[in-house]
């Protein structure tokens, strides 16, 4: 092991030539290295373990991951830089520090067709709980919401909660059905919410009064059917807009 190490006492005058050779080489092998801070919360998310491998293999620049806060070329978090992604409760941005040929490479690549798609397409039970961020153009308010919060929630339970935890006090819901604040965690919560009638295995027993159709005579709902208005619908999305999405650094519950 000692060998190993070199002992920077002993000058080793041979050493010169090699160290001067290997230069450029090292320069290069620079472009194609550099480091990514980048905060506990979107470590524990599991994005980057999946996104960084694919980025990696396509370009050949490898990725040093550090924690939040210490010098990078490149620093994902929530305050500077342009956002690339939405996820795991924030907007995610990337800044960076200086003209790093990589890490320019990953910011091409992140807002790229690939890199999007590389994005919305990492799963976690199911639901990709990453999306991309609305054109920054367009206002980085999320969606607007006009439903009364509190009948939404006094309907969810009512309607939902019989398969549905809906709320983060563990009251009610069944094995096996994702709860709503694991849902409010997806990219496109809202959308699904919106039009969860449509999504199985709600058409089955749902019925949306001048949305859905009559169930058919033949096909009789095998559970006790469930009723909303569209203005309840409306009224849950506000109700789950306001919970806080499902932990997502701990493995996922879906009771
Ligand atoms: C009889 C049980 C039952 C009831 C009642 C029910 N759900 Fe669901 N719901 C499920 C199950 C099971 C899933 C998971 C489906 C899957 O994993 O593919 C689900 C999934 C969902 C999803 C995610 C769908 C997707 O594909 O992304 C949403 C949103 C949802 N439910 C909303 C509601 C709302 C709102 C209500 C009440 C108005 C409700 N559910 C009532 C059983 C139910």
């Amino acid at each position: 092991m000692a060998c190993l190490v070199p002992n920077p006492a002993r000058f080793r005058p041979w050493l010169l030539p090699v160290l001067l050779a290997l230069w450029p080489a090292m320069a290069e092998t620079d472009e194609r290295h550099f480091r990514l801070s980048a905060p506990e919360a979107l470590l524990e998310s599991g994005l980057l373990g999946y996104i960084l491998p694919r980025f990696s293999l396509k370009t050949g620049v490898r990725i040093e991951i550090l924690p939040e806060g210490a010098e990078a070329e490149a620093a994902l978090g929530t305050k500077a830089g342009r956002a690339v992604f939405v996820g795991a409760g924030a907007t995610w941005r990337l800044g960076l520090a200086d003209d790093h040929p990589g890490a320019a490479r990953f910011a091409d690549w992140l807002g790229s067709e690939i890199g999007q798609r590389t994005i919305t397409s990492y799963e976690v039970a199911g639901g990709a709980p990453f999306a991309l961020p609305e054109t920054e153009e367009a206002g980085a308010t999320g969606p607007v919401i006009e439903g009364d919060a509190a009948e939404g929630q006094r309907v969810a339970r009512a309607q939902c909660g019989r398969c549905h935890l809906i709320g983060p006090d563990r009251r009610g819901g069944i094995g096996s059905t994702p709860s709503f604040p694991v849902l409010r965690t997806l990219g496109d919560w809202d959308a699904r919410f919106q039009r969860f009638y449509a999504l199985n295995p709600h058409p089955a027993f749902t019925q949306v009064p001048g949305v859905t159709a009559p169930f058919a005579d033949h096909l009789p709902p095998a559970i006790a059917p469930i009723e909303v208005t569209p203005a309840q619908i409306e009224a849950i999305l506000a109700y789950v807009a306001g919970l806080a999405p499902a932990d997502l650094g701990a493995p996922i519950q879906v009771q």
